[in-house]
């Protein structure tokens, strides 16, 4: 009964679509349990280059079924264009299941994301735009259109109209703009709903009946720990849960199945959108960790925020999510500094803290106490095993493992899928 939770566990972005590919031939579902289109993995297989938003990345694996969760919030316009895309590159996708109960993204969710983060001016939240939060937000009011909802037009247009009577009135006497109609809306989600029928499932059935026979079930979140909307930085967050509890309740699968949880961390810090960030970094170091990292948004195109490790975040992760392993990527990125910055603790208002300050206000005071670890000058890229890597490599890895409380099971040196160091099998 392998069940393995794939995870971020900074502020998203550490490379997990490497890691789950990385798995995938010996995976039998990939699942997303939560998110949409705001995800963005880049795959490497061979010297094609995928960028993935809302399809769980198994896709590319032949032996794998991919499965979109109850938890997730699905945009078809999105999906049906990452279909063609893959498709159009010889790539089958037809073993995809998708949850009758995830949620639809409407257009008039993408709609109410923008103008709202328009409202926020400066204390906007730098969403990615893509409708996210006000679909979460309709399925928490219980105002939410699920892919089954396609099916029955006369529940369709209900459902929407109840859900635009709101809106509406807030569109055009807050935001000043026009209303949308009712009709419209529904006859664009109809239209959908022929494409979507042959991969909606009872994937919570699909994916117990999987565990019962001892297959390989891989729960792949999207964006990262600290994005989380109870465990993140509040309210510079997103609107699910990727932490690993997020797995149980986005795809119907019950804790005591889950065997591992996985943290992926990068070797460094990235966020993007607004939020604290106490290793951000604004000098050269921070532009070249961008340059060589190639730090720039898979799904939006924004530059990302990079700062040096920060082992009190990745302390935490362990702790919130109950981290069995870690995969560190993107060590390469490091090669050439001859000391490297970690943040071992931090310095609020004059004390020192270890561990991450459950209140905003402090996080936000924040300030990184470095340790300096000597750097290395070597190519790591072609390195297979732990041994290959020079000793001030391995001595980083060595101290991110002990400072940040699980062991590191895999190590990332380069971007594609053969530049992985593995040290403990995750299966
Ligand atoms: P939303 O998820 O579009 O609502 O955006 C909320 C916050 O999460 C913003 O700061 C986004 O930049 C961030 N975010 C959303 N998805 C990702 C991701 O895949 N990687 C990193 N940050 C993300």
């Amino acid at each position: 009964m392998p069940a393995l939770v794939l995870l971020g566990a900074q502020w998203g972005d550490e490379g997990k679509g490497k890691a789950t590919d990385l798995l995938g031939g010996s995976v039998d579902y990939v699942v997303r349990y939560q998110g949409g289109n705001n995800a963005g993995h880049t795959v490497v297989v061979g010297d094609q280059k995928y960028a993935l938003h809302l399809l769980p990345s198994g896709i590319l694996s032949p032996g794998c079924t991919p499965v979109i969760g109850n938890g997730v919030v699905v945009d078809p316009s999105v999906l049906f264009s990452e279909l063609n895309g893959l498709n159009d590159r010889g790539v089958d996708t037809s073993k995809l299941l998708i949850s009758g109960n995830a949620h639809i993204i409407t257009p008039y969710n993408v709609t109410v994301d923008k103008v709202t983060e328009r409202f926020l001016g400066k204390r906007k939240i730098g969403t990615t735009g893509r409708g996210i939060g006000p679909t979460y937000a309709d399925k928490i009011n219980r105002v939410g259109i699920r892919i089954q909802d396609l099916y029955d037009e006369s529940i369709l247009t209900q459902k929407v109209e109840a859900a635009l009577d709101g809106k509406n009135q807030l569109l055009t006497k807050v935001f000043n703009r026009r209303a949308i109609e009712v009709g419209q809306v529904v006859e664009e989600l109809l239209g959908y709903a022929d494409r979507l029928k042959p991969y909606v499932a009872d994937t919570v059935l699909v994916l117990n009946q999987a565990l019962e026979q001892d297959k390989v079930v891989l729960f792949e979140g999207g964006q990262g720990t600290l994005l989380d909307i109870d465990h993140g930085t509040y309210p510079f967050v997103t609107s699910s849960n990727p932490t690993a509890g997020g797995a149980c309740t986005g795809a119907g699968v019950g804790p005591t199945k889950i065997s591992r949880v996985i943290g992926i961390l990068k070797a460094y810090t990235t966020r993007v959108g607004s939020g604290p960030f106490p290793t951000e970094l604004f000098d050269e170091d921070g532009e070249a960790l961008r340059r060589i990292g190639g730090e720039r948004g898979v799904t939006t195109g924004r530059d990302r925020r990079c700062g040096w490790f920060d082992a009190v975040i990745a302390r935490y992760a362990t702790r919130v999510n109950g981290l069995t392993d870690f995969f560190l990527t993107k060590l390469d990125v490091l090669t050439g500094w001859e000391q490297i910055p970690v943040c071992v603790a931090y310095e609020i208002d004059g004390e020192r803290v270890e561990e991450l300050p459950y209140s905003q206000t402090d996080f936000h005071h924040a300030k990184p106490v470095y340790e300096y670890l000597p750097g290395w000058s070597e190519d790591i890229t072609k390195a297979k095993t732990f041994a290959d890597l020079p000793k001030n490599a391995q001595d980083y890895v060595k101290a991110l493992e002990e400072m940040s409380g699980a062991p590191i099971s895999a190590i990332g040196v380069g971007p594609g899928r053969d530049e992985t160091i593995e040290i403990n099998s995750f299966l």
